[in-house]
């Protein structure tokens, strides 16, 4: 099971003014974080309340079927691309990052035992989109366009241009390398793959987009360039496992979504970075990054009132942004919580050779990089605690399917608890929504004509 060391929150490593009563603060919270737990899994079979994402490890169903369309296109295809955004490409991204060997697309496809590359495209810029079509060989590519609204302008934009490319090269054969993840009967994708007849996936209901990486959302691109789907799962189940636990003392997600909270109101350090000690696990930040921002930035509790909260996420790499944001962190204002995340076993050991002995980077000879990344992880948490700045260690023992569904499935629960310490609805996004409308309006979709107007007049003094 992946750990969690937080012994640099509390006051006696980093001091009264900085660090925590953690003991005193955990038996302070007890009740209220034992009645959050017992409630979540009371509520998450119940419908509309966004909390199906607890049971995505559960589903036969879609695993089966996953599992089963794999099978079948295996070695058809020279080409995954995802056409996706946000909580439909974050989670992919993440996880085949984390997961496959490094540099998968430029492997040969011998070296991928035949599997497919795999291509997110989660942004709309002309220059990378035309790019990355100019190289696919589109004949040999399946394209699963991910959407739960069926209606994002990002991704629907990106797949009428791929759509029309693969219909003028493949004529009426074009269908079978188009499949679609959208929402299970309503939106425009659903619509548009009826009449179409593309195979489909649904995203469930009460799954928002930055908890479905375990719903076909994720699992569909992970079984299709071969990633272990067992072993993910059994990841998510154990970690479900432990934290349904009530007593904080033993819950991992607790302890951080509390401390977290605890810093940000108590002690006014509203920042969470994350930072993976390990490029596999670069884009968990990226995704955690959403998570975290947009599950818990909101501007009203649940009572009503304006609160206008929210603990800023950021993104960091060890051990490289130690020579870009460490200076800050160590020196600058003190209202983070560094998330640092380690890994125990790395695949591969990577020897320095003894060479240059006789100079000033003699001593590195012998060592190995494994020993040197850890060796930085360790050192800079220490850095940061003669500064009495916060850190947390999530120590990870190995870069695989199991740890790194117990990672994420652990960060979803460790929001949807923080989510209920602040009081918020956790599983809205209408700042999100805000902005998808003024696109519409803009772009001249039916409908949104009035906000057309009233955006147009805005835009003039914005
Ligand atoms: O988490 C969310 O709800 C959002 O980030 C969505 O995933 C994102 O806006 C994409 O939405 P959709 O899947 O409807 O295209």
């Amino acid at each position: 099971m992946i750990k969690l060391n937080y012994k640099n929150t509390d006051e006696m490593v980093i001091g009264k003014e900085n660090g925590l009563n953690i003991q005193e603060e955990f038996s302070a919270y007890k009740d209220t974080i034992a009645k959050i737990i017992a409630d979540l899994n009371k509520r998450k079979d119940k419908p509309e309340q966004w909390l199906q994402w607890m049971n995505l490890g559960y589903n036969e169903e879609t695993i089966w079927y996953v599992k089963e369309f794999a099978s079948q296109v295996k070695g058809k295809f020279e080409n995954i691309l995802v056409l996706g955004i946000g909580g439909s490409a974050l989670g992919g991204i993440a996880v085949t990052e984390a997961l496959l060997k490094p540099y998968w697309n430029l492997l040969t496809p011998e070296q991928r035992n035949g599997l497919p590359r795999i291509f997110f495209l989660d942004n709309i810029d002309p220059d990378s989109i035309t790019g990355l079509l100019s190289i696919l060989d589109l004949k040999k590519t399946l394209v699963n366009v991910i959407t739960k609204s069926g209606s994002t302008a990002e991704t629907m934009s990106q797949f009428m241009i791929v759509k029309d490319l693969l219909e003028k090269e493949l004529g009426s054969d074009y269908r079978n390398n188009i499949v679609a993840t959208t929402d299970k009967k309503t939106g425009i994708l659903r619509q548009i793959s009826e009449q179409e007849g593309y195979k489909t996936f649904v995203v469930p209901d009460d799954v928002g987009g930055r908890f479905s990486v375990f719903s076909a959302v994720g699992l569909l691109p992970f079984a299709l360039v071969g990633l272990d789907i067992d072993e993910i799962i059994n990841g998510i189940k154990d970690m479900d496992l432990a934290l349904k636990n009530t007593d904080i003392n033993q819950n991992i997600a607790a302890q951080n979504a509390l401390i977290h909270y605890l810093m940000d109101t108590k002690k006014g350090k509203n920042l969470s970075v994350m930072m993976p000690y390990s490029s596999r696990l670069k884009y968990v930040s990226d995704w955690y990054v959403q998570l975290w921002a947009e599950s818990l930035g909101k501007n009203k509790d649940k009572d009503g009132n304006d609160v206008h909260i929210g603990p800023t996420p950021i993104k960091a790499l060890g051990a490289t942004d130690q020579h870009s944001q460490i200076q800050l962190y160590n020196e600058g204002p003190n209202d983070k919580v560094i998330n640092f995340i380690r890994v125990n076993e790395f695949d591969n050991n990577l020897e320095i050779p003894k060479i240059f002995e006789y100079t000033g980077i003699g001593y590195l000879g012998g060592k190995s990089i494994n020993q040197l990344i850890n060796a930085e992880a360790d050192s800079t948490r220490v850095a940061l605690s003669d500064y009495n700045r916060p850190t947390i260690t999530i120590t990870l023992d190995k870069v695989d399917g199991y740890n790194v569904a117990q990672l994420l499935y652990m960060l979803e629960v460790q929001t949807a608890i923080a989510g209920e310490l602040y009081n918020i609805n956790t599983f809205n996004q209408p700042g999100v929504e805000q902005a998808k409308n003024y696109t519409y309006a803009l772009m001249g979709r039916a409908g949104y004509e009035e906000s057309a107007q009233a955006l147009n007049a805005k835009m003039a003094s914005v």
